[in-house]
């Protein structure tokens, strides 16, 4: 049997026009959520996921800005500026777009972020939210891939969930929403001696490894659900995933493609956590 192809594209889409009718409705009673997105340095892939984000914010009428510096700026300067963001009533969401240049620590950044305006999810606060199960602005990635599972009509309570990575971003959150969700939930990361057994009994399988093609079908149980986080571009210029796309679709139930599966989620919870963040800051 042949899984089903999650198609992320669809799902990201949807959520925008549902999202695209609650932001009119918010500007009808005089709020219009506004996202500034802070931008340093040339890197291209950084350019192209902030073009993505203000496309997304344009599209669902959510006003946005992207303020630009050269990698030269001083982590005094960037701190300075997101203190004047949080101070700006106008401002909804606050997103410094990641790598930062070497000289520039990460963690201060982020901890200056006001944890109301962290859209990103990112903040130590709303991590911590996170894991206790407050309600809170959720990391993106990890947000939208527990979206794309429900969406599926898969029940995630009483699951195995395995999650293969446990970085910052996404093995490390994922698990604690997929735990939040009343899933039994299994992480693995590098030093995992018995990968294979372990993926073997996932009924949810989230692969967020960072290399091209590591997993196939002797890692998947019949039918299980697999989504698959890795984004690689290899020597041909083409982007694949962690997954063995081909091989693995003979078995799972489900499986996510890359591109078209977790990306156009990402941007499509950033937006969601915009609008969030508007009304709540609002109240
Ligand atoms: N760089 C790559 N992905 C992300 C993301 O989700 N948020 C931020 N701030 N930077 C990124």
């Amino acid at each position: 049997m042949s899984a089903i192809v999650i198609d992320g594209k669809e799902t990201a889409k949807q959520i925008r026009e549902e999202l695209a009718k609650e932001v009119a409705e918010l500007k009808n009673k005089g709020l219009t959520p506004h996202l500034t997105v802070i931008l340093i340095g040339d890197d291209p892939a950084s350019h192209s996921y902030v073009k993505g984000k203000e496309k997304g914010s344009q599209e669902i009428g959510i006003s946005s800005e992207v303020i630009r510096y050269p990698d030269t700026i001083s982590q005094d300067e960037l701190l300075a500026k997101i203190a004047e963001l949080n101070e700006n009533p106008n401002v909804h969401g606050i997103l410094v777009q990641l790598p930062l240049p070497p000289h520039i620590a990460e963690e201060a950044v982020i901890e200056a972020i006001d944890p109301a305006k962290d859209v990103d999810g990112f903040h130590p606060v709303n991590i911590g939210n996170m894991v206790i199960g407050n309600d809170t602005l959720l990391p993106c990635t990890p947000y939208g891939i527990i979206e794309l599972i429900k969406r599926t009509g898969t029940e995630i309570s009483g699951k195995h969930a395995v999650v293969i990575g446990r970085s910052n971003i996404v093995g490390k959150p994922v698990s604690s929403l997929l735990l939040r969700e009343n899933a039994t939930v299994t992480i693995c990361h590098s030093r995992t001696r018995n990968l294979q057994e372990l993926t073997r009994q996932a009924d949810i399988l989230v692969v967020a490894i960072g290399k091209p093609h590591v997993i196939g079908k002797e890692h998947v149980a019949p039918g299980a659900v697999v989504i698959d986080v890795g984004v690689n571009r290899i020597e041909s210029g083409k982007l694949v995933g962690d997954v063995k796309f081909d091989e693995v679709k003979e078995i799972a139930g489900y499986l996510t493609p890359v591109p078209g599966g977790v990306g156009p989620m990402t941007i499509t919870m950033l937006l969601q956590n915009t609008v969030k963040a508007a009304k709540r800051l609002a109240n």
